[in-house]
């Protein structure tokens, strides 16, 4: 099997963001997984927790999205302000029926990507919010001049205006997010972003517009077609991104299996269902182009990732799941795709950052551990930013059951500061793949700077709490450079990282 790489071809930037996380008041999302409060026992920053902290910084977290998900459209943003003490308590309805009581709210969340040193992305509710609610949140965050939202900003200890770089109005508006017709959507959505105002010219708010969640793509013609409708010239449907959620779900939503024994059992249905992505990707990329020919509009994949059973004995409203090498691949193959559509994807945010669906981080009391997902991010990291340049395959031949076929192996490269970064994953259970990578018009010698691997000897392998890390990201000499040739050797389920 032959990977033929064109380091000339350039085909897109891969905007960062595209390795983005999202974080919901979910479950141990927030509160025990970020956020702990100033008087924790837990070494913390201002109550956020100094070990999670550190190790999302290990993998340059680009952009954060808050505060849902389907929370989101229950949440109103003022009860998340001022006095600890005197913030109201809701019920979070969508997730297990517990007490919110608000402790993490603007200013917590936002210290939080000052911390990290990300953009921040705040989801607007329309579900149960307005216009006014979300204009006024928006000037609350960044108001420069004199107004009510500004001052109180500031009577709340907070004088500069911080930098908001996207908002979104609504979140799964066919759905959780009040089961629209697109149609509605789509005059809500006009409506809303109008009042979406932009404090300061330099640092535009970038729309986000609620899109599809399924490869159905009635939802994403009937909102641009209504979005563009008499838009004014340049105004691009009045929205900056458009969004896609898709998760793996391998089986059916009653049976999702479990994360680690059915790691094994569900490996090529998950992904299968992991590659679809594409498929919704490029459904959406068609239409997208109808609308908006000169490529304005981003897309925003900004929930992904796998979905299964809950792990036993925690709460069903939690969706705490462990993370095993199967989702090591899941993240291989779908970063790979995100990259392979950069010109077009220029946001991803997977769901969730810590202690929800695939996360990268998960806690429990003062224990900490990294994910196999959190090691494959890490070994990313060379893309972000970095121009894709063409590859394609000989010989990838399809592996898998009649019901979930699969190409054996998923690959990307990417070109940054003279460095040429490839990913590959293997995706078979069990067998090994040799490969020969042919680069092209590299300009340089074929010299291997760094070489990676994310591995194990079972699928169903995964790291816990108390004990030793058995997942993580290890040193890669699989391979023999034989002129523009390199001989690649990769194990089975595994995802290789190599840079030239
Ligand atoms: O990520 C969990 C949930 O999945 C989100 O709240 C919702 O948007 C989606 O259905």
């Amino acid at each position: 099997m032959k990977l033929i790489i064109d380091a000339n071809k350039r085909e897109g930037v891969i905007n960062p963001e595209l390795y983005g996380h999202f974080s919901e008041h979910l479950g141990r999302g927030i509160y025990e997984g970020l956020f702990v409060g100033e008087d924790s026992d837990i070494p913390n920053t201002d109550g956020i927790r100094n070990d999670v902290l550190e190790a999302l910084r290990e993998i340059e977290v680009p952009v954060l999205r808050w505060p849902g998900g389907c929370f989101a459209d229950e949440y109103h943003w003022m009860d998340g302000i001022g006095p600890k003490d005197q913030r109201k308590k809701m019920v979070n309805t969508n997730w297990g029926g517990v007490t919110e009581d608000n402790s993490f709210g603007t200013h917590e969340f936002l210290r939080l990507c000052e911390l990290l040193g990300c953009k921040a992305y705040i989801n607007g509710n329309l579900g149960t919010g307005s216009a006014k609610e979300m204009s006024e949140w928006v000037e609350y965050m960044t108001g420069t001049g004199i107004s009510p939202m500004t001052e109180l900003r500031k009577a709340n200890g907070r004088e500069e205006p911080w930098k908001i770089d996207y908002f979104a109005v609504g979140n799964e508006s066919w759905g959780c997010g009040g089961n629209m017709r697109p149609a509605y959507y789509a005059d809500l959505y006009r409506h809303t972003q109008t009042f979406l105002r932009n404090y300061d010219p330099k640092n535009p708010i970038q729309k986000i517009c609620v899109g599809p969640g399924t490869a159905d793509t009635k939802w994403t013609k009937t909102v641009l077609d209504a979005c563009y409708e008499d838009a004014p010239a340049g105004t691009h449907g009045f929205m900056d991104y458009f969004t896609i959620h898709h998760y793996v779900v391998p089986d059916t939503w009653e049976h999702k299996g479990d994360a680690v024994d059915d790691a094994d059992s569900l490996w090529y249905k998950s992904l299968n269902k992991a590659r679809f992505m594409e498929t919704i990707i490029e459904k959406n990329e068609a239409i997208l182009d109808q609308y908006d020919r000169e490529g304005k509009i981003g897309l925003c994949v900004d929930e992904w990732g796998g979905w299964y059973d809950v792990m036993k004995g925690t709460n069903p409203g939690f969706l705490f799941q462990q993370n095993t090498m199967r989702d090591a691949l899941i993240a291989g193959v779908t970063l790979d795709i995100f990259n392979k559509h950069c010109k077009r994807v220029r946001m991803a945010n997977i769901a969730q950052m810590v202690n929800v669906l695939q996360s990268v981080i998960l806690t429990e009391g003062k224990e900490m551990v990294k994910t196999p997902t959190f090691y494959v991010f890490k070994m990313y990291k060379g893309h972000k930013g970095g121009e894709l340049v063409s590859s394609y395959f000989t010989g990838n031949k399809e592996i898998g059951p009649d019901d979930a076929r699969v190409p054996m192996v998923s690959a990307s490269a990417s070109v940054k500061d003279g460095v040429l970064t490839l990913t590959m994953s293997n995706l078979s259970k069990e067998e090994n793949v040799d490969l020969d990578v042919q680069i092209d018009n590299l300009n340089c010698s074929m010299k291997v700077s760094e070489a990676k691997i994310v591995n194990s000897a079972k699928v169903s392998d995964h790291n816990d709490f108390g004990k030793a890390e058995v997942v993580t990201e290890k040193t890669f000499d699989a391979y023999k450079v034989e002129g523009d040739v390199v001989k690649v050797s990769l194990p089975a389920h595994s995802v290789v990282m190599m840079q030239f």
